[in-house]
């Protein structure tokens, strides 16, 4: 049967108002040649490690791909599927994808104005983005990012950005080239800042939905800081009833979840398979070694 969500009463819709989203981009020089383009963004969790084997579940035939816990899409930008929906709850982020999308030139025009350095950096931290301009907001996001300790994004209590320097050793050739591919990439996609309930209310049948949450795991030590209390243990039951529903009207999903007792008990019905992976997770020398994951889905992926 293929439905949408919101055609189910019992789906927990939380009565938020339905998140917008940007104009689109009409750079004119963009190649118009899709090809897949690495993520813009450092992103603590990124699935970059596994992004091969998730991208097998792709299925050629699905309409849209959605993608609720998008952080750095990594998965959207192998894919480069021909729609998308990609949000997040993270505001700056969705500002810096949207502003990236529709103007690219100014955000790169933004960035190199920036000082650069060690002083450059705290001191681009101190500025409060509620006075920016939207391509301002997505300059500093992208400017922070790339020179802070090994991209994290964590804030304090306030909401004020207070992860120290730290850039990588080695700098990326071409970011300005890579912010005008993304810009392409990002054309065919919704981008919206929303909590994931409020994203997946609008899946229908024929959707391909990609679930990365953020950890919450009571037992162990995992980086979980994206936000202040965006994902915490109580939320692994509203996901729960929001793959049920997913289920129900006919889409397919994917979800990889750190290999724990809440994860096999929440995602048991899920035939969760369990994959060792390199974690990404910044400043946990731990967890860098490797871990389990998690993959659990409602269909057998094509064989390739
Ligand atoms: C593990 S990361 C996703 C990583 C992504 N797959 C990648 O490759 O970079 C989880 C993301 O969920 C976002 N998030 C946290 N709580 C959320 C919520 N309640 N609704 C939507 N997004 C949320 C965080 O901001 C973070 O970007």
């Amino acid at each position: 049967m293929c439905g949408t969500l919101a055609s189910f009463s019992q789906w927990p819709y939380t009565g938020l108002a339905t998140p917008t989203d940007a104009g689109h981009s009409t750079h004119p020089s963009i190649d118009p040649a899709q090809r897949v383009v690495k993520p813009l963004i450092r992103w603590a969790g990124s699935k970059r490690s596994i992004v091969q084997r998730l991208a097998r579940y792709w299925p050629s035939d699905a309409e849209r791909y959605v993608e609720p816990f998008a952080g750095s899409a990594c998965l959207f930008f192998e894919l480069n599927p021909p729609h998308a929906v990609l949000a997040d709850l993270n505001d700056e982020l969705i500002k810096t994808y949207r502003a990236v999308r529709s103007d690219p030139d100014l955000v790169i025009a933004c960035l190199r104005r920036l000082p650069k350095g060690r002083q450059g950096y705290y001191s681009v931290r101190q500025q409060s983005p509620r006075m920016l301009s939207d391509c301002e907001v997505a300059a500093r996001f992208l400017y922070l990012n790339r020179n802070c300790f090994n991209g994290l994004y964590r804030t304090n209590r306030s909401g004020e950005f207070n992860v120290p320097y730290g850039p990588p050793k080695k700098t990326v050739k071409d970011f300005e080239q890579r912010i005008v591919d993304t810009s392409l990439a990002l054309r065919t996609a919704e981008i919206l800042e929303a909590d994931f309930e409020d994203t997946l209310y609008s899946v229908q049948c024929g959707d391909f939905v990609y679930l990365d949450p953020p950890y919450a795991v009571s037992s162990r030590r995992v980086f979980a800081e994206y936000l202040p209390n965006s994902f915490g243990v109580a939320d692994l039951a509203r996901l729960c009833s929001a793959l049920d529903a997913i289920d129900r009207v006919g889409a397919k999903f994917v979800l990889n979840y750190a290999d724990s007792g809440d994860a096999r008990r929440f995602f048991r019905k899920w035939n969760p398979t369990r994959i060792w992976t390199r974690r990404n997770i910044a400043g946990f020398a731990g967890a860098r070694r490797g871990t389990y994951e998690l993959i659990a889905t409602n269909f057998e992926p094509a064989q390739s």
